[in-house]
């Protein structure tokens, strides 16, 4: 609250630079909030916050790709962001880790989404997140405890899919269903899903169905490409079927290895990612969608 009663203008904070800091900040009426970070000689964070926080709501912007490293920065950000006296301090997670251990597929298995969950919960006080990969749990509400909102990324998908002529979308396997399904009713594109057994991290075998649609360029669609070889073991089966002009879209990009180099020699022309994890390979724009959802939690 203000001196004359109304909100405080949100403060908004970036982990790392991302492409939505500066629109979002904007949409939401809020100002870029400031910090400076560095690692001491041991390896261990020093962090202050250069804002002034106290009474003021706060969001923190951060992909959580390649987690492990960012989430003891992103724990002391938002435990200093409370202790500074900020109204409320919310996550802004355009891509949201640790989602596809959702099961403990063998004995012994740590169930690293449910502690993962269980663990940030504890930091803050909301989080909103673009197609977390929802599976076996069917909303975050499952394994989150704070209040939670999810932002599709097919409706963009879909819309810079709809310009185009004489495609096919393919999921490569079952769990890509949901997003080709979608992306086919907003788009007006013919969809086909195939199957995937995985054999390991990097070693998975995809089998696509009989195709008859010859005349038109298939595009691989998938919520996630972590290793890429979903869609390299995809890209084959399509050219096994004489499948030309390849294309792939994707909600993240996370690009292991830098995989997507393998990928466009593996015969990909075009390959594009929305705006969640930063890459060049970003060609659709999320940030428009995050601000609704964010302005909810901030009222
Ligand atoms: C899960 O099945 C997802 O929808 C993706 O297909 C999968 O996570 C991609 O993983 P990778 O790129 O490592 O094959």
């Amino acid at each position: 609250m203000t001196q004359d009663g109304g909100l405080a203008a949100p403060l908004v904070f970036a982990l790392a630079p991302h492409p939505v800091h500066e629109p979002l900040t904007q949409a939401v009426q809020g100002e870029i909030g400031t910090f400076v970070t560095r690692l001491f000689p041991d390896g261990e964070s020093f962090l202050q916050i250069t804002s002034e926080v106290a009474g003021r709501p706060c969001v923190v912007i951060a992909d959580l790709s390649h987690p492990n490293g960012k989430y003891l920065p992103l724990l002391f950000l938002l435990e200093t962001l409370r202790e500074l006296g900020a109204t409320s301090v919310g996550l802004l997670a355009p891509y949201l880790s640790y989602m596809r251990q959702d099961c403990r597929f063998h004995p012994g298995e740590a169930l690293t989404s449910r502690i993962f969950a269980a663990s940030l919960s504890q930091h803050i006080d909301w989080l909103v997140t673009v197609d977390p990969h929802l599976h076996r749990y069917h909303a975050l509400d499952e394994i989150y405890t704070v209040p939670t909102a999810v932002v599709q990324g097919a409706p963009v998908l879909a819309e810079w899919l709809k310009a185009k002529r004489n495609l096919l979308l393919v999921g490569p396997d079952a769990e890509s269903q949901q997003w080709v399904e979608r992306i086919a009713e907003y788009s007006g594109h013919p969809f086909v899903v195939g199957s995937k057994e995985r054999l390991g991290d990097r070693q998975v075998k995809v089998t696509l169905p009989a195709l008859d649609y010859k005349d038109r360029s298939p595009v691989i669609i998938d919520d996630v490409i972590s290793s890429g070889h979903t869609v390299l073991e995809c890209v084959k089966a399509l050219k096994k079927s004489g499948m030309k002009h390849i294309q792939c879209a994707a909600v993240h990009g996370i690009f292991a290895n830098d995989i997507d180099e393998q990928l466009l020699a593996a015969g990909i022309d075009c390959l594009i990612t929305t705006n969640t994890i930063p890459h060049r390979s970003n060609a659709v724009d999320i940030a428009g969608q995050l601000v609704g959802p964010v302005l909810s939690f901030l009222k």
